[in-house]
Protein backbone atom coordinates (compact mmCIF):
# COMPACT_ATOMS: atom_id res chain seq x y z
CA UNK A 1 0.00 0.00 0.00
CA UNK A 2 1.14 3.44 -1.09
CA UNK A 3 1.25 6.00 1.78
CA UNK A 4 1.04 9.41 -0.15
CA UNK A 5 2.45 12.17 1.73
CA UNK A 6 2.79 16.05 0.90
CA UNK A 7 5.57 17.45 1.66
CA UNK A 8 4.18 20.16 4.08
CA UNK A 9 3.06 17.10 6.22
CA UNK A 10 5.91 15.18 6.27
CA UNK A 11 7.55 15.58 10.05
CA UNK A 12 4.34 13.83 10.95
CA UNK A 13 5.84 10.81 9.08
CA UNK A 14 8.95 10.74 10.56
CA UNK A 15 10.03 7.06 11.04
CA UNK A 16 7.86 6.17 8.23
CA UNK A 17 7.88 4.59 4.72
CA UNK A 18 6.12 7.28 2.65
CA UNK A 19 6.04 7.99 -1.30
CA UNK A 20 6.06 11.73 -2.81
CA UNK A 21 4.66 12.45 -6.00
CA UNK A 22 6.17 15.74 -7.54
CA UNK A 23 9.14 17.10 -9.71
CA UNK A 24 12.54 17.43 -9.71
CA UNK A 25 13.85 20.58 -9.01
CA UNK A 26 17.42 19.79 -8.11
CA UNK A 27 19.58 16.93 -9.15
CA UNK A 28 23.31 16.47 -7.55
CA UNK A 29 25.26 13.21 -8.85
CA UNK A 30 28.08 12.15 -5.80
CA UNK A 31 29.13 8.81 -7.46
CA UNK A 32 27.52 6.08 -5.25
CA UNK A 33 24.92 8.72 -4.02
CA UNK A 34 22.41 10.52 -5.54
CA UNK A 35 20.73 13.35 -3.99
CA UNK A 36 17.26 14.32 -5.30
CA UNK A 37 15.58 17.62 -4.40
CA UNK A 38 11.90 17.14 -4.98
CA UNK A 39 9.03 19.33 -5.24
CA UNK A 40 5.21 18.62 -4.79
CA UNK A 41 3.58 22.25 -4.80
CA UNK A 42 3.28 22.35 -0.58
CA UNK A 43 7.34 21.84 0.09
CA UNK A 44 10.65 20.80 -1.10
CA UNK A 45 12.61 17.72 0.35
CA UNK A 46 16.09 16.16 -0.25
CA UNK A 47 15.68 12.36 -1.06
CA UNK A 48 18.85 10.53 -1.54
CA UNK A 49 19.30 7.28 -3.36
CA UNK A 50 22.26 5.26 -1.79
CA UNK A 51 24.08 2.20 -4.37
CA UNK A 52 24.40 -0.07 -1.69
CA UNK A 53 20.88 -0.07 -0.02
CA UNK A 54 18.57 0.13 -3.85
CA UNK A 55 18.03 -2.05 -6.20
CA UNK A 56 20.40 -1.14 -9.71
CA UNK A 57 17.47 0.31 -11.68
CA UNK A 58 16.44 2.08 -9.42
CA UNK A 59 19.95 3.83 -8.74
CA UNK A 60 19.88 3.99 -12.90
CA UNK A 61 16.63 6.21 -12.17
CA UNK A 62 17.95 8.56 -9.79
CA UNK A 63 20.79 9.04 -11.83
CA UNK A 64 18.91 9.34 -15.43
CA UNK A 65 16.38 11.94 -13.45
CA UNK A 66 16.90 15.52 -14.82
CA UNK A 67 15.33 18.93 -13.81
CA UNK A 68 11.51 19.01 -13.93
CA UNK A 69 10.86 15.25 -14.82
CA UNK A 70 7.91 13.94 -13.09
CA UNK A 71 8.57 11.50 -10.38
CA UNK A 72 7.41 9.27 -7.88
CA UNK A 73 9.81 8.29 -5.33
CA UNK A 74 8.94 6.11 -2.09
CA UNK A 75 11.12 5.88 0.97
CA UNK A 76 11.99 6.80 4.56
CA UNK A 77 11.80 9.92 5.91
CA UNK A 78 14.52 10.93 8.28
CA UNK A 79 15.39 13.31 10.62
CA UNK A 80 18.22 15.39 9.26
CA UNK A 81 19.01 18.91 11.05
CA UNK A 82 21.29 19.80 7.62
CA UNK A 83 18.69 18.74 5.10
CA UNK A 84 16.66 21.54 3.44
CA UNK A 85 12.74 21.55 5.90
CA UNK A 86 14.57 19.81 8.44
CA UNK A 87 13.63 16.20 6.76
CA UNK A 88 14.93 13.74 4.38
CA UNK A 89 13.93 11.03 2.59
CA UNK A 90 16.56 7.61 2.59
CA UNK A 91 14.96 6.23 -1.13
CA UNK A 92 13.69 2.77 -1.66
CA UNK A 93 12.09 3.35 -4.99
CA UNK A 94 12.25 5.52 -7.69
CA UNK A 95 9.52 5.47 -10.54
CA UNK A 96 10.21 8.33 -13.32
CA UNK A 97 7.00 9.11 -14.82
CA UNK A 98 8.36 11.60 -17.69
CA UNK A 99 11.84 12.43 -17.77
CA UNK A 100 12.26 16.04 -19.03
CA UNK A 101 15.04 17.04 -20.88
CA UNK A 102 16.89 20.22 -21.34
CA UNK A 103 14.54 21.84 -19.42
CA UNK A 104 14.44 25.31 -20.78
CA UNK A 105 15.48 27.86 -17.24
CA UNK A 106 18.19 26.54 -16.03
CA UNK A 107 20.00 28.00 -12.88
CA UNK A 108 21.79 30.64 -15.34
CA UNK A 109 20.72 34.23 -15.32
CA UNK A 110 17.51 34.28 -17.71
CA UNK A 111 16.54 37.68 -19.13
CA UNK A 112 12.93 38.63 -18.47
CA UNK A 113 12.04 38.44 -22.04
CA UNK A 114 13.00 35.16 -22.21
CA UNK A 115 11.27 34.12 -18.79
CA UNK A 116 7.80 36.12 -19.41
CA UNK A 117 7.64 33.43 -23.15
CA UNK A 118 8.15 30.94 -20.34
CA UNK A 119 5.66 32.29 -18.00
CA UNK A 120 3.83 28.74 -18.06
CA UNK A 121 7.15 27.01 -16.80
CA UNK A 122 8.54 30.15 -14.56
CA UNK A 123 5.62 29.87 -12.39
CA UNK A 124 7.16 26.56 -10.93
CA UNK A 125 10.02 28.52 -9.49
CA UNK A 126 10.78 28.93 -5.80
CA UNK A 127 9.99 32.83 -6.12
CA UNK A 128 7.08 32.60 -8.25
CA UNK A 129 5.17 30.20 -6.30
CA UNK A 130 5.94 32.21 -3.10
CA UNK A 131 4.45 35.19 -4.83
CA UNK A 132 1.37 33.36 -5.82
CA UNK A 133 0.58 31.74 -2.63
CA UNK A 134 1.14 35.48 -0.90
CA UNK A 135 -1.69 36.35 -3.68
CA UNK A 136 -3.73 33.70 -2.67
CA UNK A 137 -3.66 34.61 0.87
CA UNK A 138 -4.23 38.38 0.10
CA UNK A 139 -7.18 37.30 -1.68
CA UNK A 140 -8.26 34.93 1.08
CA UNK A 141 -8.06 37.71 3.76
CA UNK A 142 -9.73 39.98 1.72
CA UNK A 143 -12.90 37.68 1.86
CA UNK A 144 -12.42 37.31 5.37
CA UNK A 145 -11.98 40.83 6.47
CA UNK A 146 -14.89 41.71 3.82
CA UNK A 147 -17.39 38.84 4.98
CA UNK A 148 -16.79 39.17 8.38
CA UNK A 149 -18.04 43.19 8.59
CA UNK A 150 -21.06 42.76 7.16
CA UNK A 151 -20.82 43.11 3.61
CA UNK A 152 -21.98 40.96 0.74
CA UNK A 153 -20.88 39.59 -1.54
CA UNK A 154 -22.65 40.58 -5.11
CA UNK A 155 -21.13 39.83 -8.38
CA UNK A 156 -21.24 42.32 -10.79
CA UNK A 157 -21.16 42.26 -14.84
CA UNK A 158 -17.96 41.42 -16.83
CA UNK A 159 -19.76 42.59 -20.31
CA UNK A 160 -21.20 45.72 -19.88
CA UNK A 161 -23.06 48.02 -21.96
CA UNK A 162 -20.92 51.41 -20.95
CA UNK A 163 -18.15 52.69 -19.22
CA UNK A 164 -17.67 53.70 -15.42
CA UNK A 165 -14.14 54.71 -15.32
CA UNK A 166 -12.40 56.57 -19.16
CA UNK A 167 -13.82 55.66 -22.08
CA UNK A 168 -10.70 56.02 -23.78
CA UNK A 169 -9.46 52.79 -22.41
CA UNK A 170 -12.46 50.23 -22.97
CA UNK A 171 -12.05 46.82 -24.76
CA UNK A 172 -14.84 46.44 -27.53
CA UNK A 173 -16.20 43.20 -28.00
CA UNK A 174 -19.00 42.24 -30.23
CA UNK A 175 -22.35 41.11 -28.26
CA UNK A 176 -24.58 39.88 -31.27
CA UNK A 177 -25.87 42.01 -33.54
CA UNK A 178 -24.63 44.84 -30.89
CA UNK A 179 -21.32 45.43 -28.93
CA UNK A 180 -20.24 45.51 -25.78
CA UNK A 181 -17.31 46.85 -23.37
CA UNK A 182 -15.26 44.17 -20.68
CA UNK A 183 -16.27 46.23 -17.48
CA UNK A 184 -13.44 48.65 -16.31
CA UNK A 185 -15.26 48.30 -12.69
CA UNK A 186 -18.36 46.80 -10.76
CA UNK A 187 -19.20 50.42 -8.98
CA UNK A 188 -21.76 51.58 -10.63
CA UNK A 189 -24.18 48.27 -10.28
CA UNK A 190 -23.11 47.95 -7.04
CA UNK A 191 -24.19 51.35 -6.20
CA UNK A 192 -27.76 49.81 -7.20
CA UNK A 193 -27.52 46.65 -4.81
CA UNK A 194 -26.56 48.58 -1.71
CA UNK A 195 -30.13 49.94 -2.25
CA UNK A 196 -30.88 46.03 -1.37
CA UNK A 197 -28.24 45.64 0.99
CA UNK A 198 -26.32 48.60 2.59
CA UNK A 199 -22.87 47.18 2.25
CA UNK A 200 -21.06 45.30 -0.42
CA UNK A 201 -18.24 43.86 -2.56
CA UNK A 202 -17.58 42.92 -5.67
CA UNK A 203 -14.69 40.77 -6.81
CA UNK A 204 -13.37 39.55 -10.38
CA UNK A 205 -11.31 40.74 -13.44
CA UNK A 206 -11.71 44.05 -14.86
CA UNK A 207 -10.68 45.47 -17.90
CA UNK A 208 -8.63 47.99 -19.03
CA UNK A 209 -7.02 49.22 -22.69
CA UNK A 210 -4.12 50.74 -20.98
CA UNK A 211 -1.85 51.77 -23.68
CA UNK A 212 1.24 52.69 -21.44
CA UNK A 213 3.77 50.46 -20.74
CA UNK A 214 4.79 50.45 -16.89
CA UNK A 215 5.44 48.44 -14.19
CA UNK A 216 1.92 49.60 -12.67
CA UNK A 217 -0.38 48.58 -15.18
CA UNK A 218 -1.89 45.54 -16.42
CA UNK A 219 -4.49 45.60 -19.05
CA UNK A 220 -6.62 42.70 -17.07
CA UNK A 221 -6.26 42.99 -13.26
CA UNK A 222 -8.57 41.78 -10.67
CA UNK A 223 -10.52 44.38 -8.21
CA UNK A 224 -12.05 44.39 -5.39
CA UNK A 225 -14.59 47.10 -4.59
CA UNK A 226 -16.39 47.29 -1.34
CA UNK A 227 -19.79 50.00 -1.34
CA UNK A 228 -21.29 51.25 1.30
CA UNK A 229 -24.89 53.42 1.86
CA UNK A 230 -24.49 56.17 4.80
CA UNK A 231 -20.99 56.36 5.01
CA UNK A 232 -19.08 59.99 3.71
CA UNK A 233 -15.86 60.21 2.90
CA UNK A 234 -14.02 59.85 6.26
CA UNK A 235 -15.64 57.02 7.13
CA UNK A 236 -14.80 55.39 3.41
CA UNK A 237 -10.98 55.81 4.26
CA UNK A 238 -12.02 54.27 7.99
CA UNK A 239 -12.73 51.22 6.45
CA UNK A 240 -9.83 51.04 4.28
CA UNK A 241 -7.22 51.32 6.42
CA UNK A 242 -9.03 48.73 8.97
CA UNK A 243 -8.76 46.60 5.49
CA UNK A 244 -5.75 47.03 4.83
CA UNK A 245 -3.91 46.70 7.82
CA UNK A 246 -6.02 43.32 8.25
CA UNK A 247 -4.46 42.26 4.83
CA UNK A 248 -0.89 43.39 5.57
CA UNK A 249 -1.01 41.81 9.17
CA UNK A 250 -2.85 38.43 8.02
CA UNK A 251 -0.02 37.94 5.44
CA UNK A 252 2.64 38.31 8.36
CA UNK A 253 0.87 35.92 10.06
CA UNK A 254 0.56 33.49 7.76
CA UNK A 255 3.09 33.87 4.99
CA UNK A 256 6.21 34.01 6.44
CA UNK A 257 7.99 31.78 4.91
CA UNK A 258 7.31 32.95 1.39
CA UNK A 259 8.27 36.68 2.51
CA UNK A 260 11.51 35.49 3.86
CA UNK A 261 12.05 33.74 0.14
CA UNK A 262 11.49 36.79 -1.26
CA UNK A 263 13.35 38.54 1.18
CA UNK A 264 11.14 40.87 2.29
CA UNK A 265 12.12 43.32 4.50
CA UNK A 266 9.09 42.55 7.06
CA UNK A 267 9.37 45.60 9.69
CA UNK A 268 8.12 47.86 6.95
CA UNK A 269 5.42 45.77 6.52
CA UNK A 270 4.82 45.57 10.26
CA UNK A 271 4.28 49.36 10.64
CA UNK A 272 1.28 49.03 8.27
CA UNK A 273 -1.51 49.25 11.24
CA UNK A 274 -4.38 51.69 11.20
CA UNK A 275 -4.78 54.91 11.09
CA UNK A 276 -3.19 55.79 8.38
CA UNK A 277 -1.87 59.46 7.52
CA UNK A 278 -4.22 61.81 5.30
CA UNK A 279 -3.26 64.67 3.45
CA UNK A 280 -5.31 66.28 0.99
CA UNK A 281 -4.40 67.10 -2.74
CA UNK A 282 -3.37 70.79 -2.08
CA UNK A 283 -0.72 69.94 0.64
CA UNK A 284 0.12 67.12 -1.50
CA UNK A 285 0.63 69.65 -3.87
CA UNK A 286 3.04 71.78 -1.46
CA UNK A 287 5.11 68.97 -0.40
CA UNK A 288 6.00 67.93 -3.93
CA UNK A 289 6.94 71.86 -4.74
CA UNK A 290 8.97 71.38 -1.12
CA UNK A 291 10.58 68.43 -2.35
CA UNK A 292 12.00 69.88 -4.98
CA UNK A 293 9.50 68.08 -7.46
CA UNK A 294 7.95 71.12 -9.50
CA UNK A 295 3.83 70.48 -9.70
CA UNK A 296 0.80 72.79 -11.03
CA UNK A 297 -2.19 72.36 -9.04
CA UNK A 298 -4.46 70.67 -11.34
CA UNK A 299 -2.31 68.18 -13.30
CA UNK A 300 -2.48 64.30 -12.01
CA UNK A 301 0.18 62.91 -10.00
CA UNK A 302 2.60 60.77 -12.15
CA UNK A 303 4.15 57.60 -10.66
CA UNK A 304 7.12 59.63 -9.47
CA UNK A 305 4.73 62.06 -7.58
CA UNK A 306 2.93 59.40 -5.90
CA UNK A 307 6.21 57.53 -5.27
CA UNK A 308 7.52 60.75 -3.42
CA UNK A 309 4.32 61.17 -1.29
CA UNK A 310 4.52 57.68 -0.50
CA UNK A 311 7.61 57.49 0.49
CA UNK A 312 7.71 60.55 3.13
CA UNK A 313 5.43 58.32 5.46
CA UNK A 314 6.10 54.89 7.26
CA UNK A 315 2.39 53.39 6.54
CA UNK A 316 0.54 53.89 3.59
CA UNK A 317 -1.04 57.47 3.14
CA UNK A 318 -4.86 59.13 1.48
CA UNK A 319 -4.47 61.73 -0.58
CA UNK A 320 -7.75 63.32 -0.80
CA UNK A 321 -10.07 66.12 -1.90
CA UNK A 322 -8.66 66.17 -6.03
CA UNK A 323 -9.09 68.36 -8.33
CA UNK A 324 -12.72 67.56 -10.19
CA UNK A 325 -11.63 67.95 -13.61
CA UNK A 326 -9.50 65.15 -13.61
CA UNK A 327 -11.52 62.20 -11.61
CA UNK A 328 -14.68 60.17 -12.72
CA UNK A 329 -17.91 62.04 -13.31
CA UNK A 330 -19.76 60.24 -10.90
CA UNK A 331 -17.27 62.33 -8.10
CA UNK A 332 -19.52 63.99 -5.02
CA UNK A 333 -18.47 67.56 -5.20
CA UNK A 334 -17.00 69.40 -2.20
CA UNK A 335 -19.74 71.68 -0.57
CA UNK A 336 -18.99 75.29 -1.57
CA UNK A 337 -15.49 74.36 -3.69
CA UNK A 338 -16.69 72.22 -6.52
CA UNK A 339 -13.51 72.67 -8.44
CA UNK A 340 -12.49 69.90 -5.79
CA UNK A 341 -14.47 66.35 -5.41
CA UNK A 342 -14.87 63.87 -2.48
CA UNK A 343 -11.74 61.55 -3.96
CA UNK A 344 -9.57 59.64 -2.04
CA UNK A 345 -6.45 57.39 -3.21
CA UNK A 346 -4.68 55.23 -1.15
CA UNK A 347 -0.85 55.61 -2.02
CA UNK A 348 0.88 52.48 -0.44
CA UNK A 349 4.56 52.54 1.58
CA UNK A 350 7.39 52.74 0.27
CA UNK A 351 6.84 54.57 -2.87
CA UNK A 352 4.44 51.48 -4.55
CA UNK A 353 2.15 54.36 -4.93
CA UNK A 354 -2.15 53.97 -5.78
CA UNK A 355 -3.50 50.95 -4.67
CA UNK A 356 -6.59 51.89 -3.94
CA UNK A 357 -8.91 55.11 -5.50
CA UNK A 358 -12.37 55.44 -4.32
CA UNK A 359 -14.23 58.34 -2.28
CA UNK A 360 -18.31 59.31 -2.20
CA UNK A 361 -20.42 59.14 -5.02
CA UNK A 362 -22.81 62.01 -6.30
CA UNK A 363 -26.10 61.76 -4.87
CA UNK A 364 -27.69 64.21 -6.57
CA UNK A 365 -29.74 63.81 -9.79
CA UNK A 366 -29.01 67.31 -11.18
CA UNK A 367 -25.60 67.42 -10.51
CA UNK A 368 -24.92 63.41 -12.10
CA UNK A 369 -27.12 64.78 -15.15
CA UNK A 370 -24.99 67.51 -15.72
CA UNK A 371 -21.77 65.76 -15.10
CA UNK A 372 -23.29 63.03 -17.53
CA UNK A 373 -22.99 65.65 -20.08
CA UNK A 374 -20.07 67.23 -19.48
CA UNK A 375 -18.17 63.97 -19.77
CA UNK A 376 -19.82 63.18 -23.10
CA UNK A 377 -21.44 60.06 -22.01
CA UNK A 378 -24.80 58.30 -23.70
CA UNK A 379 -27.14 59.52 -21.58
CA UNK A 380 -29.73 56.63 -22.41
CA UNK A 381 -26.85 54.06 -21.28
CA UNK A 382 -27.26 55.51 -17.91
CA UNK A 383 -30.85 55.78 -17.07
CA UNK A 384 -30.38 52.79 -14.43
CA UNK A 385 -27.85 54.82 -12.56
CA UNK A 386 -29.96 57.74 -12.79
CA UNK A 387 -33.07 55.97 -11.65
CA UNK A 388 -30.86 55.34 -8.26
CA UNK A 389 -30.86 59.12 -7.43
CA UNK A 390 -34.75 59.33 -8.06
CA UNK A 391 -35.72 56.35 -5.66
CA UNK A 392 -34.06 56.86 -2.13
CA UNK A 393 -30.57 58.28 -2.95
CA UNK A 394 -28.52 58.12 -0.21
CA UNK A 395 -25.08 59.94 0.82
CA UNK A 396 -22.68 56.43 -0.44
CA UNK A 397 -19.34 55.85 -0.60
CA UNK A 398 -16.94 53.08 -1.79
CA UNK A 399 -13.17 52.32 -3.50
CA UNK A 400 -11.19 49.66 -5.42
CA UNK A 401 -8.52 47.95 -4.49
CA UNK A 402 -5.98 46.56 -7.19
CA UNK A 403 -4.99 43.22 -6.03
CA UNK A 404 -1.65 42.90 -8.44
CA UNK A 405 -0.55 46.11 -7.15
CA UNK A 406 -1.25 45.04 -3.78
CA UNK A 407 0.86 41.72 -4.32
CA UNK A 408 3.53 43.92 -5.73
CA UNK A 409 4.05 45.53 -2.43
CA UNK A 410 3.44 43.57 -0.23
CA UNK A 411 5.76 41.24 -2.03
CA UNK A 412 8.04 43.78 -2.21
CA UNK A 413 8.60 43.25 -6.15
CA UNK A 414 9.00 46.11 -8.65
CA UNK A 415 6.69 45.03 -11.90
CA UNK A 416 3.40 44.07 -11.40
CA UNK A 417 3.89 41.15 -14.10
CA UNK A 418 4.90 38.52 -11.64
CA UNK A 419 1.61 39.44 -9.21
CA UNK A 420 -0.42 37.18 -11.46
CA UNK A 421 -0.08 33.59 -12.94
CA UNK A 422 -0.57 34.97 -16.41
CA UNK A 423 -0.42 38.43 -16.65
CA UNK A 424 -1.69 40.42 -19.45
CA UNK A 425 0.10 43.43 -20.64
CA UNK A 426 0.23 45.92 -23.66
CA UNK A 427 1.96 43.76 -26.25
CA UNK A 428 1.77 40.70 -24.52
CA UNK A 429 -1.22 37.59 -24.91
CA UNK A 430 1.15 34.68 -25.00
CA UNK A 431 0.85 32.10 -22.92
O1 LIG B 1 -8.65 54.20 -9.33
P1 LIG B 1 -9.46 53.23 -10.13
O2 LIG B 1 -9.53 53.46 -11.59
O3 LIG B 1 -10.89 53.25 -9.47
C1 LIG B 1 -11.99 52.58 -9.92
O4 LIG B 1 -12.01 51.80 -10.81
C2 LIG B 1 -13.20 52.79 -9.08
N1 LIG B 1 -14.40 52.51 -9.89
C3 LIG B 1 -13.14 51.89 -7.87
C4 LIG B 1 -14.29 52.10 -6.93
O5 LIG B 1 -14.41 53.17 -6.36
N2 LIG B 1 -15.13 51.11 -6.76
O6 LIG B 1 -8.90 51.75 -9.89
C5 LIG B 1 -8.85 51.23 -8.58
C6 LIG B 1 -7.57 50.48 -8.36
C7 LIG B 1 -6.30 51.32 -8.47
O7 LIG B 1 -6.02 52.00 -7.28
C8 LIG B 1 -5.26 50.25 -8.77
O8 LIG B 1 -4.87 49.58 -7.59
C9 LIG B 1 -6.03 49.29 -9.63
O9 LIG B 1 -7.41 49.47 -9.34
N3 LIG B 1 -5.78 49.53 -11.04
C10 LIG B 1 -4.93 48.81 -11.79
N4 LIG B 1 -4.13 47.77 -11.49
C11 LIG B 1 -3.39 47.23 -12.47
N5 LIG B 1 -3.41 47.67 -13.74
C12 LIG B 1 -4.20 48.72 -14.11
N6 LIG B 1 -4.23 49.11 -15.36
C13 LIG B 1 -5.00 49.32 -13.10
N7 LIG B 1 -5.90 50.35 -13.11
C14 LIG B 1 -6.35 50.45 -11.85
MG1 LIG C 1 -7.22 55.64 -9.60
Amino acid sequence: MENWVYIRDIASAAGQQVTIKGWLYDHTDKGKLQFLLVRDGTGVIQCVASQKDVSPEVFAAAQAVAQESSLIVTGMVQEDKRAPGGFELAITHVEILQLAKDYPITPKDHGIDFLMQHRHLWIRSARQNAILRIRAEIIRAVRDWLDGNGFVNVDTPILTPSSCEDSTTLFETAYFEDKAYLAQSGQLYNEATIGSFGRVYCFGPTFRAEKSKTRRHLTEFWMVEPEMAFVDLDGCMEVEEQFVSYIVQTVLKNRAAELRTLERDISRLEKVVAPFPRVTYDEAVDMLNQKGLPFAWGDDFGAPHETAIGESFDRPVFVHHYPTAFKAFYMEEMPGRPEVCLSVDLLASEGYGEIIGGGQRTASLDLLERRIQEHHLTRSAYEWYLDLRRYGTVPHSGFGLGIERTVAWICGISHIRETIAFPRMLEKIYP
